[in-house]
């Protein structure tokens, strides 16, 4: 089964052209740069909007059967930002350790990581996970959660996700 991935950036500034999406291409090169099991990608640019990013989401996952959807942008404390309340409420499930780790490597940056309320989260057989919107965050987060991830995405019967050692090292414990 070649894997799909959904990557949406959540921007009302980058939606209607005033920055260059930097986010979203982030995403696409790490991901090229870390998976060697075929894949293919849905990507959208959306404003912050918490109706349109859950349908936008829905959508990557229940039609396009995505088996993982990484947003950036839209998690900190501003009026606007709503990424993690789309993601929860389209969600059976939160996996709140992905934002705990992703917080605890970001502060080895910038003490602002703690403003990121960034989450992770399972619809069905679809792993959901927010990025904060800044470029540099994209690799410094996507680095240290994603040795998890395609176990992660064993576990909710999605593809074998198989990633380049020498780039990241996916992480499978042994079968029980
Ligand atoms: N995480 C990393 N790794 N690097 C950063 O520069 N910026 C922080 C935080 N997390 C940052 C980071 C800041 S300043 C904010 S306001 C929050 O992410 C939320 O960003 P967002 O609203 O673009 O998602």
């Amino acid at each position: 089964m070649k894997a799909k991935i959904g990557i949406i950036n959540v921007s009302d500034r980058a939606s209607q052209g005033i920055y260059e999406d930097l986010p979203g291409k982030a995403v696409v090169a790490t991901l090229k740069e870390y998976l060697i099991s075929e894949w293919d990608f849905e990507y959208a640019v959306i404003p912050d909007e918490q109706h349109l990013l859950e349908k936008k989401m829905t959508e990557m996952a229940d039609e396009k059967n995505c088996c993982l959807i990484i947003t950036t942008g839209g998690t900190g404390p501003a009026k606007r930002d709503v990424t993690p309340e789309a993601t929860e409420a389209i969600c059976q499930k939160m996996m709140p350790g992905f934002g705990e780790r992703m917080r605890m490597e970001s502060l080895k940056y910038v003490p602002t990581a703690i403003l990121s309320r960034q989450t992770a989260g399972i619809r069905n057989q679809t792993l959901i996970i927010n990025l904060p919107g800044k470029p540099k965050a994209i690799r410094e987060c996507l680095d240290a959660v994603f040795p998890a991830v395609p176990y992660c995405i064993d576990l909710i019967e999605g593809p074998y996700l198989k990633t380049d050692e020498n780039v990241i090292r996916a992480f499978r414990p042994k079968a029980k």
